[in-house]
């Protein structure tokens, strides 16, 4: 009787189960084939999703950016529907889509998509904050990057170009191969640090630096840390779940404690500095003077954010633009003979920004370096209410939009044989021919970079005093710039490997 009465227990627990499986199946079978129907009920081109990562099949395999601009030429649409795993958001590859979510629209388009963790502290930065906050931010901080203001640096990015001049000249002499991605990080680490927060450090001459640890850990892509920032670009809700971060937590704390030693310094001492530090105290004291309260970490989060977002394209354009020009003599003889111009128009005078500001050739290939090696490929936006793309699509609020920056740069239609280093294009004949809203290194509207004059007269200085001093040439063995390694783990668009090129010494005494 027993047996019988557990039998009957038994079956009713395996027919339950079986009932739940069978609910859920269904479930996942029916919200499966809405997903998988997103796009195509809306008549929108698309790629059939994968079952679990939707289109990002590719993460931890190719560089975002790469994986754009494939998209772009694989599916020759105004946009392209994609799911970030069962999510669906959508690319936008045509330049007047592109032009009124960033600037004519932005209204609607006020935050990005992605977030940090949480619990990340300094995740509310001036990236990754929503508005209403980001709009107050950002008209805090902006004077902190005016072109004043950035005049104001010319001795510190002079002293600093000179000292890369001068690592460049003792690593030639020890003959040793130039990582030319790690000596412009330490270079623009050393300019951001002390431009920004007034903490003077010398990795330029010797690699290393308080300052410079943290940047080196940030340049570490190792595969959790490639999961951590897919997570904050791609599916927020995990950076809850594994608590993952922008900074790794080393890098946190150490940020965290050059930055309260220098606040500490300057509330003691005071500043007329009026750098992004200053700034930065200046938000937290009129919060005080309103009854209101910005703590620390919210000041920590921006400081760091001008950090991460500063450094690494920075230097990662300079890499690119002295590797090219290695590769194209006629281009760098060019922009040699302009700089010499200058410098022998100047006298006994140093060369300052004002002048190379205005270096025609000079932003033709620093604007062509940007167009082939956008450090950030694509541009992130969410609508915050349903939004018209045109007559035939109109997407739901929340939708995470992709401009595709990269994908623009490399179509032919806009920039005739893309895959060639041209700067001419950017010649001011030529430059009216180039169809707007299709180059985008720095976005567009009211979110575009912030640090865009700042990082341009980084590459200004640094190019100018290395190319009065060396010729560059490619090394034996190494790769043409075409067949370079991306890093395949990065969000951002940047090399692999150490990019190395040959400076020859032009004259026998380092030119200034
Ligand atoms: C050549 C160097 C640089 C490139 C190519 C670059 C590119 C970009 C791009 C494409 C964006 C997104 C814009 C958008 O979504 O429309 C951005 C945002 C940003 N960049 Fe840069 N950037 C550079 C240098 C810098 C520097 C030097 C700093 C700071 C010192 C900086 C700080 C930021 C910040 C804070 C944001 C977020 C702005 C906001 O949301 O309000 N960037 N940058």
């Amino acid at each position: 009787m027993v047996e019988v009465l557990q039998c009957a227990v038994y079956s009713m627990f395996a027919n339950l189960l079986l009932g739940v499986l069978a609910c859920v199946l269904a479930w996942l079978f029916f919200r499966w084939r809405k997903v998988k129907l997103y796009w195509a009920i809306r008549d929108v081109a698309h790629q059939p999703p994968h079952f679990i990562w939707g289109s990002l099949t590719f993460l931890q395999q190719k560089n975002v950016g790469l994986w754009m601009k494939e998209m772009y030429s694989r599916l020759e649409y105004p946009y392209v529907g994609i799911w970030l795993f069962w999510r669906p958001a959508l690319i936008v590859n045509c330049p007047e889509i592109g032009k009124r979510i960033l600037s004519k629209d932005s209204e609607v388009f006020r935050d990005r998509f992605l977030r940090s963790g949480k619990t990340d502290p300094i995740g509310h930065n001036l990236f990754t904050v929503k508005d209403p906050f980001w709009s107050t931010l950002r008209n805090q901080l902006n004077p902190a990057f005016t072109q004043a203001h950035l005049r104001s640096l010319h001795s510190l990015l002079f002293r600093k170009s000179k000292q890369l001049v001068q690592r460049i000249n003792e690593d030639n002499t020890a003959k040793k191969i130039i990582n030319l991605r790690m000596v412009y990080a330490d270079f623009v680490t050393d300019v951001i640090g002390t431009a920004a927060f007034g903490v003077s450090s010398d990795a330029t001459l010797t690699g290393d630096s308080p300052m410079r640890t943290v940047t080196k850990d940030l340049m570490n892509l190792g595969p959790w840390r490639g999961m951590a920032w897919s997570s904050i670009f791609f599916f927020p809700e995990l950076t809850d779940f594994f608590g993952f971060t922008m900074f790794p937590k080393r890098s946190t704390d150490h940020f965290t404690k050059i930055f309260q030693s220098v606040a500490k310094k300057r509330s003691v001492e005071g500043s007329d500095k009026k750098d992004l530090m200053d700034a930065l105290l200046k938000i937290q004291q009129d919060a005080k003077k309103t009854g209101g309260e910005i703590n620390d970490e919210v000041l920590i989060a921006q400081a760091a954010i001008f950090l991460q977002a500063g450094f690494n394209t920075t230097a990662t354009v300079l890499t690119f633009a002295t590797y090219e020009l290695a590769y194209h003599l006629e281009a760098q003889e060019k922009l040699y003979k302009e700089i010499v111009e200058l410098k022998q128009s100047l006298g006994e005078k140093d060369i300052h920004c004002d002048d190379l500001v205005n270096l025609t050739y000079m932003t033709c290939v620093i604007n062509e370096t940007l167009r082939k090696y956008p450090p950030m490929g694509f541009l992130d936006r969410v609508a915050a209410t349903d939004y018209k793309i045109d007559k035939n699509l109109t997407i739901p609020a929340g939708i995470p939009i992709y401009i595709n920056a990269i994908g623009i740069h490399y179509d032919p239609k806009y920039f005739p044989e893309p895959e060639k280093f041209k700067p001419e294009r950017f010649l001011p004949g030529n430059v009216r021919n180039i169809q707007p809203n299709t180059f985008l290194p720095f976005g567009d509207g009211p979110r575009r970079c912030i640090g865009q004059n700042f990082g341009d007269i980084n590459i200004r200085y640094a190019l100018a005093l290395i190319l009065l001093n060396y010729l560059l040439r490619p090394l034996p063995g190494t790769p043409k710039p075409n067949d370079c390694e991306i890093e395949k783990n990065a969000i951002f668009f940047m090399p692999s490997g150490m990019m190395p090129v040959e400076f020859v010494q032009r004259n026998k005494e380092l030119v200034f």
